[in-house]
């Protein structure tokens, strides 16, 4: 019943889903085309349908179909960057996963599903593009140092905790080394700021910074920004340099490096070694003195330990590493940080908070604040947007945090009681026991310590059965 309900309403399903599928038969002929295969391709179902692949796609071959592969050997391929002309003429880039369908352990075809990216890559190029063209052109000087700079320094980073004194010092004296910086630390402490800070405070300060963020962008597509590609190196590639070759003279700032695949790691570690790069189908090499600051969200050794950092590039990276504390190790520095949202969002909202209400700032102190920083700050942000008074009060705060509060509080508001008498008891025996203990139970010693008269003492040795 299930099962053929299923089949009836698959073909549904499979259209409403916003990633090209594409079913082949083991004879490499089309079965099943969805919607947004469609578009992607520029190709109408109807045609497509029942014919071969390389008929419909003359740009693949039966070695770079990815399709025809799978059906050949079994193997799924997974998260693959292909980049083809459609129909139309224009450059579409997808990531594929493709999978062989089974049946009785023979292959009966292949489905392959394609996200495209396209877009996301296009962006991603003209932010380099842009940033090239501010770099080398001599006119646009002025524009570079505001695209291509750090926006922050150490007067930013509010904190005045040892801890954090201690870290600005540190960060401060390495600042004028060219060795790389490994900054880590939870998600939300600030380890942007202190990067933007040491770069500030750098002799570099005057030349580019440049920042990438590795997490969420695919493989290929980051290897070929951070090291550029050559016209023609593969479809849609055109004359580009990298991340590289622009942050020459200055910083590169590589966020979330444990985010990047191991292979693209040892392709950073090569080129961070040898202080060259090549740029993707080029065979020329380029020198670069470019100081590498880095990321990580993860503790160190836990990123070791499973892997998603490999030893040899992190020990080249961290040669100096700052840890960036959590909020719950430095509560101190919380009624400063509030103070200095509450002004900021002042200004930005044109409200008039004072402060925040004494029961808040309680909460705020025992809170364990996952999201550390930005979690407070988006947290100031959204009270001041609705807050009435003068005050943040607790029904400003965000709702995941009013849920925390009132959870807190009653949690605090009910400590528990036990019967007064039975808790004295428990209190005296404990004390008798105590000075009974020190005067090698001598009980007359034991009185006058506990200053009770002796007939007292000997009243309650017998109450509570405690043996001399
Ligand atoms: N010490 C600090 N003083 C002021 N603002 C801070 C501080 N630390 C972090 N922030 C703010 O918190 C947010 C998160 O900081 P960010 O550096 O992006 O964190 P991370 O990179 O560690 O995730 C940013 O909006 C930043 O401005
Ligand atoms: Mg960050």
């Amino acid at each position: 019943m299930i099962d053929s309900l299923f089949k009836e309403n698959i073909k549904d399903i499979l259209e409403h889903i916003e990633d090209g599928i594409h079913i082949v038969d083991s004879n490499g002929k089309i079965i099943y085309y969805n919607k947004f295969a469609a578009q992607l391709d520029n190709v109408n179902p109807e045609e497509a349908i029942g014919r071969h692949i390389l008929e419909i796609y003359p740009s693949l071959t039966p070695q770079t179909s990815t399709i025809l592969s799978v059906i050949r050997d079994g193997i799924p391929i997974l998260n693959y960057e292909q980049s083809f002309r459609n129909y139309k003429g224009k450059v579409i880039t997808t990531i594929n996963t493709t999978i062989p369908i089974k049946l009785n352990k023979k292959i009966i075809g292949a489905v392959e599903i394609s996200k495209d990216i396209t877009e996301v890559k296009n962006l991603t190029q003209k932010v380099v593009d842009l940033q090239a063209e501010l770099l080398l052109d001599e006119k646009l000087k002025k524009k570079r140092r505001e695209a291509s700079q750090a926006v922050y320094n150490f007067a930013d980073i509010i904190g005045t905790t040892d801890l954090m004194l201690k870290l600005k010092k540190d960060a401060l004296s390495v600042s004028h080394s060219p060795s790389p910086v490994m900054v880590y630390g939870e998600t939300g402490t600030g380890k942007e700021l202190l990067v933007h800070a040491i770069h500030n405070s750098s002799q570099r300060k005057d030349k580019p910074f440049i920042a990438q963020n590795c997490a969420a962008i695919p493989e290929t597509l980051l290897e070929s920004i951070l090291f550029g590609t050559v016209k023609g190196s593969f479809t849609g590639a055109e004359n580009r340099p990298g991340l590289f070759e622009l942050a020459d003279g200055g910083t590169l700032f590589l966020d979330e490096v444990n985010s990047m695949s191991p292979n693209l790691q040892a392709k950073l570690l090569r080129v961070i070694q040898d202080s060259i790069v090549r740029r993707i189908g080029s065979t020329k090499v380029a020198y670069v003195d470019v100081r590498i600051m880095t990321t990580i969200s993860t503790d160190p050794r836990e990123a070791l330990k499973n892997k998603t950092i490999r030893d040899d590039l992190f020990y080249r990276l961290s040669v100096i590493s700052l840890r960036m504390p959590p909020l719950k190790e430095r509560y101190g520095d919380i009624p400063l940080l509030c103070k200095y949202f509450i002004e900021k969002y002042n200004k930005m909202l044109d409200k008039n908070i004072k402060g925040i209400a004494n029961n808040v700032s309680e909460f705020f102190m025992s809170y364990s604040w996952p999201g550390n920083i930005r979690e407070l700050e988006h947290a100031i942000e959204g009270s001041i947007n609705i807050a009435e008074g003068k005050e943040i009060n607790h029904s400003s705060l965000p709702y995941y945090l009013q849920e925390t509060y009132k959870k807190n509080k009653s949690r605090k508001a009910r400590p528990t009681i036990k019967p007064l008498t039975e808790t004295i008891n428990k209190v005296e025996a404990i004390m008798i026991t105590g000075a009974l203990q020190r005067t090698g139970g001598n009980i007359t010693k034991a009185a006058q310590i506990l200053k009770v008269p002796r007939q007292t003492l000997q009243y309650k040795i017998g109450k509570y059965n405690i043996k001399v």
